[in-house]
C-alpha cells in the first residue's frame, strides 16, 4: 500500500522529556513530580539522534521549544539558548528534514506558572510574546508550527483530574483553560502569518477513540458531548492549516451514576501495551474519519507504545500505518507521520518507567541502541509504503 508523494515520514520529540538540563519550569519545580535530570541528554547530543533519525530515512522530524530557556525571567531573552535552537534546527535542515516544532509542550516557566499559568489571560499576551520572537529569530527555519500540544489533555490533568502540576480539581477552570490555550494557539496563528504568510500552523490534539461501554442512551450522549470538545468547539473557535493528530488509544467510558467512580473509562479488550494502552489500529481510521469533514490537511504528530521488549511495536507501526493508509484512500487528507518517539525518554509523572522510543537509551551511559522495529518503520520510510 503506497502512500501520496511528499509523504511526510519521521518521530516526536519534547524538550522536557530528552533534552535534560531543564529546571527552571514547573514540572521541575513541584517536589510531586520526579525528575528528568540529564534525560537523554539530546540538548548535547541531538546532532547523533538526528543523523540515527537520517539513518532510518526519516524525512522529517517534531521537537519541542523549552520557553523557560527562552524567556527565563519576563522580559528576558537568551539570546544563547535561541542560538542553540537555530543551530538544532538548521543540523535537520541541512540533513533534508522538514520541521514540526512545537512552541508549548506541557511545561511553563516558573514566572508564567506563578502568576496562574494558563487560566491567567495574561498568559496568552506572554505567549503571544514568545511566539513573536520565536517568527523573528528562528521562524525562517520552521516548515510546520504546532503551536500547544494537546489542549485537551493539559486542561484535563493540570485542572480537572488535577495529577498535573498546578494540581487542580476544578471543572470550571479547566475550561477556561482549554479556552485560552485554544485563543492563544488562534492569536499565534495570525502572528505567525504575519511574519511568514505561507507558514504552516496548527495545534496538536489528543484524539483517542471513545466507546460507550453499554451503549446506554446517557454513555451516548456523554461521549457526543466530549466529542463535540474534542472535534468541534476547537476548530470552529480557531484558525488551522492542519490538524495535528495525537492518537494511541481506544477506551470505553462507563457510566455508572450511583457509584463512587460514576465515569470512568476502561480500555478497549484485546491486546494492550505495557503501559495499559488497547493496541486497536482501526481506532485510528475511525478517528481519521471523522476528522474528514473538516476539510483540513491531517499530520499525525504522534502515535506509538510503550514496548521495552520491543516485541509489538512492529506490528503496530504496521497496523496502524495501514489503518491510515485506509483513511486516505477513503479520501482523508494525511500528509505525514510522526512516530512518538524517536528514542526512550523522560514519560511525565512515571519518570523513565516506559519506553516509547524507535531508540533504546541507556540512561546510565547515554549509549543509543537502534530497536528492530526502528528498522521496520526505516523500511516503510524509504519505500512510501507499508
Ligand atoms: C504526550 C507526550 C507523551 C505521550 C505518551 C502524549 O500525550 O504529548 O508528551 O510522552 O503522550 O504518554
Amino acid at each position: 500500500m503506497n502512500f501520496p508523494k511528499g509523504f511526510l515520514w519521521g518521530a516526536a520529540t519534547s524538550a522536557y522529556q530528552v533534552e535534560g538540563g531543564i529546571d527552571n519550569n514547573d514540572w521541575a519545580r513541584v517536589q510531586a513530580m520526579p525528575k528528568p535530570g540529564l534525560a537523554c541528554d539530546h540538548y548535547h547530543r541531538f546532532a547523533e539522534d538526528f543523523s540515527i533519525a537520517k539513518k532510518l530515512h526519516h524525512n522529517a522530524h517534531r521537537l519541542s521549544l523549552e520557553w523557560s530557556r527562552i524567556e527565563p525571567e519576563e522580559g528576558r531573552w537568551d539570546e544563547a539558548e535561541l542560538r542553540h535552537y537555530h543551530e538544532v534546527l538548521e543540523f535537520l535542515k541541512q540533513n533534508g528534514m522538514m520541521t514540526f516544532v512545537t512552541v508549548h509542550h506541557f511545561t511553563n516557566p516558573i514566572w508564567v506558572a506563578r502568576q496562574g499559568g494558563w487560566a491567567n489571560k495574561k498568559t496568552i499576551k506572554d505567549f503571544e510574546k514568545f511566539v513573536a520572537k520565536i517568527s523573528q529569530s528562528i521562524g525562517y527555519l520552521i516548515d510546520f508550527w504546532v503551536t500547544i500540544n494537546e489542549p485537551n489533555i493539559y486542561a484535563n490533568l493540570g485542572y480537572m483530574s488535577g495529577v498535573w502540576p498546578p494540581f487542580n480539581k476544578n471543572i470550571i477552570k479547566a475550561y477556561l483553560v482549554y479556552r485560552n490555550m485554544l485563543e492563544a494557539h488562534d492569536k499565534a496563528f495570525e502572528i505567525i502569518h504575519n511574519y511568514y504568510p505561507k507558514a504552516q500552523v496548527g495545534f496538536a490534539q489528543n484524539f483517542s477513540w471513545r466507546r460507550a461501554e453499554e451503549e446506554s442512551y446517557l454513555e451516548k450522549l456523554f461521549i457526543k458531548f466530549i466529542n463535540w470538545l474534542t472535534y468541534d468547539f476547537p476548530y470552529r473557535r480557531t484558525r488551522n492549516d492542519f490538524i495535528g493528530v495525537n492518537h494511541y488509544t481506544d477506551i470505553h467510558l462507563k457510566l455508572s451514576l450511583w457509584s463512587k467512580n460514576p465515569i470512568a473509562f476502561r480500555k478497549h479488550p484485546g491486546p494492550a501495551s505495557e503501559r495499559g494502552w488497547a493496541i486497536h489500529p482501526h481506532a485510528i481510521f475511525q478517528v481519521l474519519n471523522k476528522l474528514k469533514n473538516l476539510k483540513i490537511p491531517i499530520y499525525i504528530t504522534e502515535n506509538g507504545l510503550a514496548d521495552a521488549k520491543d516485541e509489538k511495536r512492529g506490528d503496530y507501526i504496521r497496523g496502524y500505518l495501514s489503518e491510515i493508509n485506509r483513511a486516505i484512500r477513503d479520501g482523508v487528507d494525511v500528509r505525514g507521520y510522526m512516530h512518538w518517539s524517536l528514542m526512550d525518554n523522560f514519560e511525565w509523572e512515571d519518570g523513565y518507567k516506559w519506553k516509547f522510543g524507535l531508540v533504546e537509551v541507556d540512561f546510565k551511559t547515554q549509549k543509543r541502541t537502534i530497536r528492530e522495529s526502528a528498522r521496520v518503520y526505516a523500511e516503510i520510510c524509504k519505500n512510501n509504503a507499508v
